[in-house]
Parts: structure tokens; sequence; C-alpha cells
């Protein structure tokens, strides 16, 4: 609509004006990511905005995507300033994996080496040995293993038990979900593959197991990204928040997507295929981050001492991913 191509016309100017460029999750809202790409900023998966952030010359980092995602690049570049279309953008395995609690758990077993998922606060990187995100995941925890680490995972426990399966390293897990995959259905998933034989399944391994049981490939946002691009089909189930069909669709115009079933006809599935958190970066938001005359519900700030300790862990994944 004119309304909203005048957001972008001015979110364009003021990102120009205030030398700061807008990194992208593939879970925002296809406007933002499109937003993202013709402004010079990045869309990518939580990996590579982190990459992105610190990489790029300009002073100020606008994350649109969820709350972590702003402490990571905050973290890596402290020197630049971090803003985010909302700080309500939480995440539910953020959530779920309070510090205290995760580091009494970790306390209580202190010959393990603590990996956490990139989905955590700063408090609880600060805690960990190894921070990951999905696409890394499983090489990092391959490496442990061999070199005979016992390991503490969290505070995803589908992906967890997705990387003990694969690499076969045993870890004590925390009990934690993200609530978008978590409504993904084996038993719909299994009818709607009857429906449509020849569609290749990707699944993203925050999805249950039952799920992640019938995938044609499993990977992180980017991996299902270049497996929808690599595959020969012409149809694709995706077992992952929508957003990322921009993408998919992007790349390979010809191709169908449709998205994998959460429970029953909908009524019951609190997220549908989007995270409600992701969904708050809009164009309104995005706009106010740049204007707006109290930051302080903008901007990132991590506690110094917090932020020394967890880069540690960050600059390890970094470095490994290399
Ligand atoms: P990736 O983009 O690393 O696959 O992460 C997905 C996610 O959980 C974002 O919140």
């Amino acid at each position: 609509s004119e309304q909203k191509a005048q957001y972008k016309a001015r979110i364009k100017t003021l990102l120009a004006e205030k030398n700061a460029v807008l990194v992208a999750h593939y879970y925002t809202d296809p406007e933002i990511q499109a937003l993202a790409e013709e402004t010079g900023g990045c869309v990518s998966d939580s990996l590579e905005m982190a990459r992105f952030g610190r990489d790029h010359p300009a002073k100020t980092l606008i994350v649109a995507g969820v709350k972590f995602m702003g402490e990571t690049a905050k973290i890596l570049s402290p020197e630049k300033r971090v803003f985010m279309p909302t700080l309500e953008a939480t995440c539910s395995l953020d959530l779920g994996c309070p510090e205290k609690e995760f580091s009494d758990f970790c306390d209580a077993h202190p010959d393990h080496t603590v990996v956490v998922y990139a989905n955590t606060s700063a408090a609880v990187k600060a805690r960990a040995d190894w921070v990951v995100t999905s696409s890394i995941a499983l090489e990092i925890v391959e490496h442990l293993d061999s070199e005979g680490h016992k390991i503490i995972w969290g505070p995803d426990k589908h992906l967890g038990a997705y990387i003990e399966k694969q690499t076969g390293a045993k870890m004590l897990k925390w009990n934690g979900a993200c609530i978008v995959h978590d409504e993904f259905k084996a038993k719909h998933l299994h009818d709607l593959k009857s429906m449509y034989p020849q569609a290749a399944v990707l699944v993203h391994p925050e999805s249950p197991s039952s799920v992640i049981d019938l995938a044609d490939a499993v990977g992180s946002t980017s991996q299902l990204i270049k497996a929808s691009q690599e595959m020969d089909n012409e149809m694709f189930i995706v077992a992952t928040d929508k957003g990322i069909f921009y993408k998919m669709q992007q790349l390979t115009p010809d191709k169908t997507f449709i998205e994998a079933p959460t429970g029953g006809n909908g009524a019951t599935c609190k997220s549908c295929a989007h995270c409600p958190w992701m969904a708050m970066n809009g164009l309104v938001a995005i706009e106010n981050a740049l204007i707006a005359d109290d930051l302080s519900e903008h901007e990132i700030f991590v506690d110094d001492d917090l932020r020394e300790k967890a880069l540690i862990p960050l600059d390890r994944m970094l470095n490994f991913a290399q």
C-alpha cells in the first residue's frame, strides 16, 4: 500500500542518515527481509547475522529478529550501537532457560563442557564454554564428543536429541523447546506427504523427533534454503517458520512450497508456523527504532562483565565455523 511505501522510503533515508544497517532474520516478515536487501543490509540465519553485524563498517545496527540476536550483535561489537524494533521480541527457548536455574544445573555437573544454543540470554552464554547455532551445532558437538568431553546441552531438547542421534554423543539436556517448531505434528505431516508424494520434506531440527524422522533434509534455516535450491523436487513441505518462504520462493520461483501442518485444524495452534516475536518486527517498529526519543525501548545494552564472559564461547563458535 501507499502507506507502507512511505514507511519504507522514510526508513531508507534514516538508515542512510544514521549510518545504520538493517540485519534481518529469515523468520521476519517478507517486507522486512526485502527492505534489508534493498538497503544493503542482510537477511540470513542467526550465525550469519552475527558475522555480518560484526564485520559491517556501519556504526549502528538495526537488528530485526529476536532479542538474543541483538544481544549477540552487541557482544561482538560493543563499539557499535545496536537497536531493535522492539525489545519485547523474545524467544521461548531463551525464556525457558533462566540463568540461575541453568547455572545451578551446570554447577551440579562441574566435569561437563557447557554447550548452549545461540537462542539464550547473554547471561546464559556467559556461563557456557561454547555457543552454537543450528547450522554449526552438529559439527561442534561431534568435535567435543570425539575429544572425550562430557557435555551439558541447553536449552532445546529437540535439537539436542537430534544431535545425539546423529553424533552418538550422550548429553545432559535442558528441557526447552521453540513454541513454533514444537507445534509440527508427525501424523498430519505423514498425511500431507501421502497427498503430495512428489514433495520433499524440509525440517528444522527444533522440531520434535517424530517430525524429523519424516524429513528428506534437516538443517538450519540457511541449510534448508540451500536444500530447496539443490534438490530436484518441484514441491517442498517445509517444517519451520513460514518467514523462510520469502527467500525460498525468491531463489527458486518455479518451485512450490507448502507449510508443514501444525496440530488439528489450526485452531489449537498457538503460533501457527510463525513466531509471534519475529512478527513484532514491523515497519512502524523499525522506523521507531530509528527516530524514537526514548531509546530505552530499543537500544541493546549488555553489562561489561557479562559481555566479556559471553564473548569467549561466541568467539569459539565463530572461529570454529570459519
Ligand atoms: P537458524 O537461523 O540459525 O536456523 O535459527 C533459527 C532460530 O531459532 C531463530 O530464532
